[in-house]
């Protein structure tokens, strides 16, 4: 079966990541070549000219086209080729394939499968991002040597904080004090954790004294393919949620083969930024997803020894229901979208 589900939109890139110059980012298994056209929107074209299969990202731009490093075909945005430095006729089938994009909340999404499908409204939002209040959102990446799958195992079951976020997130036993629930819409789940009367998390370090009594929640969304948005909220305890939560994030994970992944991250602040404050959650963050997750994802995987997931037969627990059924939605949307 298909590992990747085409008729959606995945993101490419940070908004900030994309400039004149091309940004060459394999995706979905293709090197994808990414760049600001003159208007400030983006293209997205297969970084690999169809003559001797050079990559453009390390050619030159004339206007908004592509002139190919090696023998000087020019590509436009859409992938046709316009100009042959060597005849008035343009070299048959000399096309490549280039990918509707849309930015939105600094993000660069791009549709993998049939443009005629690509319907903006599909768009999973993450407008929360950009209307904290605090500035634009702090927003990583982390390059992971396992399957996109594996990201949204972990991603939707966060009791692998107890274990893995000792040193970052550090549970301090929340996770054993809350309950999980998992809710489905559509194609759409919501895992959620709500853990009442715990000492403060290291979230609301700064707005609440320490040594306070929260309730504290993680409210995971999930959208297929892979985007992920997390609220992080924390009040006194017994008292109302209604303050909404301390911070907003996104996790988004794209393939970039069938086993290795691009996980985008970024979360709002529940201050106003200092540049100490900023240090301060950046190195949180790269502990978290750099030394604390991608290495058991990673070991996680090479354990599996290219073994097929379910042939493993997983025990199960429960808390893990999110990410077993996002496996079983897109499993099942794959298999539509490839007999469809
Ligand atoms: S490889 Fe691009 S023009 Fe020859
Ligand atoms: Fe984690």
């Amino acid at each position: 079966m298909a590992r990747f589900l085409r008729n959606c939109w995945y993101m490419a890139a940070w908004s900030h990541e994309v400039g004149e110059a091309s940004l060459r980012r394999r995706l979905l298994g293709d090197p994808i070549a990414l760049y600001r056209r003159s208007d400030g929107t983006v293209a997205a074209l297969v970084d690999r000219c169809p003559h001797r299969f050079a990559p453009l990202s390390m050619g030159t731009r004339d206007g908004d086209n592509l002139v190919c490093p090696y023998h000087g075909l020019t590509f436009d945005p859409q992938g046709a080729c316009v100009h042959n430095p060597y005849s008035d006729q343009l070299p048959k089938g000399a096309s490549i394939r280039s990918f509707p994009t849309v930015e939105r909340d600094s993000i660069v999404w791009f549709w993998a499968g049939d443009e005629a499908k690509a319907d903006t409204a599909l768009i999973p939002d993450f407008s929360m991002l950009m209307i904290s209040g605090h500035g634009a959102p702090l927003s990583g990446y982390m390059a992971m040597a396992a399957p996109y799958e594996m990201g949204i195992d972990n991603l939707l079951d966060l009791s692998h904080i107890e274990f893995v976020h000792k040193g970052s997130f550090a549970g301090m036993g929340v996770i054993f004090a809350g309950e999980h629930s998992l809710r489905q819409e559509g194609n759409r789940l919501h895992s959620n954790w709500w853990m009442t009367d715990v000492a403060a998390p290291p979230h609301t370090f700064g707005i609440y004294n320490p040594q306070m009594r929260c309730d504290h929640w993680l409210d995971m969304r999930w959208d297929a393919p892979a985007a992920m948005y997390l609220q992080v909220g924390a009040c006194p305890h017994g008292e109302s949620r209604d303050g909404g939560p301390l911070a907003h994030q996104a996790h988004i994970l794209t393939p970039e083969s069938e086993n290795s992944t691009h996980y985008f991250w970024a979360t709002t602040r529940g201050f106003p930024p200092t540049e100490e404050s900023d240090a301060m959650l950046n190195g949180l963050f790269s502990q978290a997803f750099d030394d604390e997750d991608k290495p058991i994802i990673e070991a996680t995987f090479r354990n599996m020894d290219g073994q097929d997931f379910w042939d493993l037969k997983p025990a199960y627990l429960g808390i893990d229901a999110g990410g077993t059924t996002a496996r079983r939605i897109l499993e099942k949307l794959i298999a539509s979208e490839t007999a469809g």
